[in-house]
């Protein structure tokens, strides 16, 4: 068996990956790793250089300094549309894989993603994929960039737009594409609020006996 737990959150964009990540990291005391701001840093570095996400992006990832992953201007739409380009490079996810892993090594933890159930930890204690439809991802983006929610038609139409585009993008790469694991509880967060989502991954936690009430 593991030493150390490791929580596995996968899913397609703006589901709540990372805000159910960053609050089951604090209930279970355990360090969290948000997988994205990793091939956002690369995607920065590229496009500060003037690069082109679609070839660049494995010297950007091997220069990695866990500075980039603090800049301030990592979640921008040019940089989504980025990340996901140099994502789909096989050398630049391999210069990310054992960085992941080392994280881990020393306490566990919980890890959010689109290959980390199948690819980074596929030992992981518990996996997860979390959804929603695109519609109500889109909501929630916007509501969080913006701090309202979309009453636009049309913009929230081009943020859904975004959104499908890069699903589609991760989920039809040839390596590590975004799809549940076998082994993964598949949760569909449609009107769900972010502790709703909590209650019950905890509670699910609690049934496998990784929780102890
Ligand atoms: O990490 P990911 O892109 O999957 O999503 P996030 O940044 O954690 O969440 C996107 C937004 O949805 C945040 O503003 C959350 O507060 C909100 N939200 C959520 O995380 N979970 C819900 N069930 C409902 C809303
Ligand atoms: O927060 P959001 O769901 O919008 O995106 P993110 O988790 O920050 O990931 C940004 C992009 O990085 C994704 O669209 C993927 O292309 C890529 N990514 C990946 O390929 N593998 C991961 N484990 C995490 C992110």
């Amino acid at each position: 068996g593991m030493k150390y737990p490791i929580i596995a959150i996968d899913g397609p964009a703006a589901a709540g990956k990372g805000t159910l990540a960053r609050q089951l990291a604090e209930v279970l005391a355990l360090p969290y790793l948000d997988t994205g701001l990793l091939y956002r840093a690369v995607a920065r570095r590229v496009l500060d250089q003037g690069g082109d996400p679609a070839h660049d992006g494995p010297e950007q990832a091997r220069q990695l300094m866990p500075e980039d992953m603090r800049r301030d201007d990592l979640r921008t739409p040019e940089v989504d549309r980025a990340a996901s380009l140099v994502a789909k490079e096989p050398e630049v996810r391999a210069a990310l894989l054992e960085r992941q892993r080392l994280f881990a090594r020393a306490r566990g933890a919980v890890v959010d993603g689109r290959d980390i159930g199948t690819v980074v930890f596929p030992q992981a204690t518990a996996k997860f994929f979390i959804t929603a439809s695109p519609e109500v991802r889109a909501q929630r983006r916007y509501i969080q960039r913006y701090g309202q929610s979309c009453t636009d038609s049309a913009a929230l139409a081009a943020e859904v737009a975004a959104i499908n585009a890069r699903d589609g993008q991760d989920a039809s790469r040839q390596t590590a594409p975004l799809r549940p694991a076998e082994d993964a509880v598949q949760i569909l967060t449609d009107g769900l609020d972010a502790a709703a989502v909590l209650e019950k991954v905890c509670q699910i936690l609690q049934e496998k006996g990784i929780i102890r009430v």
